[in-house]
């Protein structure tokens, strides 16, 4: 984004119009212009080729499950099914075969833009598909000659996107792609949620080339299948990480299940040497998503990946969708976000935030004076019911344990949102500009609140502040515990640097 377009969102998000345009003398926190092309581009190019092999290096393993019967495929195998294009108002056009391929599909009117790529076979399995539709199962599904003395292999391709983030961090993102995705079913109304095509991705940081974290993705499993992980807490083989694929939606979770570690023997997905890599963006300061050639083209691609859904079904008004929805977006895009949640080690007493603000902000910032930073921390506990005698909260429970490993996590759970007390911890530091900013603060106070996310504000002299973040969310741990746990204090040393637009 430019820093017009940047200033433009910022006095959005403070409900006022930036008035003077900036003047150039005025921005001492710009970085300094590289000297010459020529040693910037081969600078480039050597980066974006560690990025590459990073991607192929990390190829991750995913294991299918079991239960799945839709199966992955690479892009173009859906190619020549796609028959007709639908724009928002329903026009429909016949697709030219010649055009629907990775070097040309952004030819397409408008890179695609708001056009759903669409079949013209049944995709309403209730819960079976018609016969003409079973394509729709994947490459994988279809073959039956399958061995059954020993595990399923799935041979398809998966796409990795490079995201250099500056600081030696480099996140990469690998992206699946499926012909169709299962829905649920929902009581009377049937399977809800089918669509054709599914992308679903998984996550990983690299700091200098080391991994450090992983994201998961799945819908289902709240906190504990979803969220950012270090490293050393998830599964890998050969040293790369391991996803389990949700049946049907495709999620991908770090846990198949939600207390239990359990492989159910389902077809393995190892995308060893099958990853088509990409670099996102030209650098981590201009942060300017790449126009791509050739076999990459269709990255440019903006519409749709499949049918546009139904809305035409009696119950849409109340559960707000009928049984088949929209296709999904295709995947590159938003590459820019910071992961899930900021890993922080737990602490006592006192909590410790570092953190940094990106370009844009600091211009904003010097052009509204702005002299003194808030930090919230937001702390959270699970609402309890005063009337209820088995309330845990309760101060006269003797079997209530003190030790918030004894918490019952489950209760801080996203899914829990609304049900969940809310009580930020603030203070108010001097704005440093382009310094890194450190503050230590009060833990949450009370019993049973945990840490759970923090924002920012930007302030004036007299206090008030002025813009405000979102809520970056903290996943907390223990150094010498696997997995997450909940406590009153971090130590939070954040690298991805705050910008209001992501
Ligand atoms: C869709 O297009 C493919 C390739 O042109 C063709 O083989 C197929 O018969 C078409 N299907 C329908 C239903 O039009
Ligand atoms: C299909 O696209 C190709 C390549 O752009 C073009 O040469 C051809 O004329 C198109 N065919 C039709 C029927 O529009
Ligand atoms: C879909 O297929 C049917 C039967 O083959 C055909 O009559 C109809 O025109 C096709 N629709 C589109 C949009 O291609
Ligand atoms: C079907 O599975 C067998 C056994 O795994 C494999 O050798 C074969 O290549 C597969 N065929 C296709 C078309 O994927």
């Amino acid at each position: 984004m430019t820093s017009a377009a940047a200033l433009w969102c910022l006095s959005l998000l403070v409900g006022q119009v930036v008035s003077s345009p900036l003047n150039q003398q005025q921005r001492p926190f710009l970085p300094s212009i590289s000297s010459t092309d020529q040693i910037a581009d081969t600078t480039v190019q050597n980066n974006n080729e560690v990025i590459l092999d990073l991607l192929r290096r990390y190829a991750p393993v995913f294991k299918l499950s079991e239960l799945e019967a839709f199966f992955p495929s690479s892009i173009e195998y859906m190619f020549p099914h796609y028959n007709f294009t639908e724009s928002p108002s329903g026009e429909i056009r016949p697709t030219n075969h010649s055009i629907i391929t990775r070097s040309h599909l952004d030819e397409l009117p408008s890179n695609g833009g708001g056009l759903y790529l669409s079949i013209n076979e049944s995709h309403n399995p209730q819960p079976f598909l018609d016969e003409e539709s079973e394509y729709l199962f994947g490459p994988y599904g279809l073959n039956d000659t399958m061995p059954d003395d020993r595990r399923g292999r799935v041979e398809e391709e998966v796409y990795g996107f490079g995201v250099d983030q500056g600081n030696g961090v480099i996140d990469l993102w690998y992206w699946t792609f499926y012909p169709f995705n299962f829905g649920k079913p929902v009581g009377p109304f049937g399977i809800l949620g089918n669509h054709v095509a599914d992308w679903e991705h998984l996550r990983m940081r690299t700091i200098n080339g080391t991994p450090i974290s992983a994201d998961y993705t799945t819908h289902t499993g709240g906190r504990f299948s979803a969220g950012t992980y270090r490293w050393q807490d998830i599964e890998k083989i050969d040293g790369r990480p391991v996803a389990y694929v949700a049946a049907g939606s495709h999620g991908v979770g770090k846990l198949f299940k939600l207390v239990d570690i359990t492989d159910d023997e389902g077809p393995l997905w190892d995308t060893k040497d099958h990853v088509v890599p990409a670099i996102y963006w030209d650098n981590s300061q201009n942060r300017r998503k790449l126009f791509h050639h050739g076999d990459l083209s269709w990255l440019n691609y903006r519409g749709k990946w499949g049918n546009k859904g139904e809305n035409d079904c009696w119950w849409h008004r109340i559960v707000g969708y009928c049984q088949v929805v929209d296709a999904p977006w295709g995947p590159n895009r938003n590459f820019g976000l910071p992961p899930e949640c900021i890993l922080a080690p737990l602490t006592t007493k006192f909590s410790t935030y570092r953190f940094k603000f990106a370009s844009n902000v600091l211009d904003w910032a010097k052009n509204h004076n702005i002299e003194l930073v808030k930090i919230e921390q937001i702390c959270v506990r699970p609402k309890t019911n005063p009337d209820d005698p088995d309330d845990p909260d309760d101060p006269d429970d003797p079997d209530d344990p003190e030790d918030p490993d004894g918490l019952d996590a489950e209760l801080y759970d996203d899914d829990m949102e609304g049900m969940v007390e809310i009580q930020n911890v603030k203070s108010i530091i001097g704005f440093r500009g382009t310094e890194k900013h450190t503050v230590t603060m009060d833990s949450c106070k009370g019993r049973r609140f945990a840490v759970r996310a923090y924002k920012l504000s930007l302030c004036l002299l007299n206090g008030r502040c002025i813009s405000t973040s979102n809520e970056r969310k903290i996943c907390t741990y223990e150094q010498q515990k696997r997995g997450h746990s909940f406590g009153s204090a971090v130590d939070l040393n954040d690298i991805d640097d705050w910008r209001w637009d992501y």
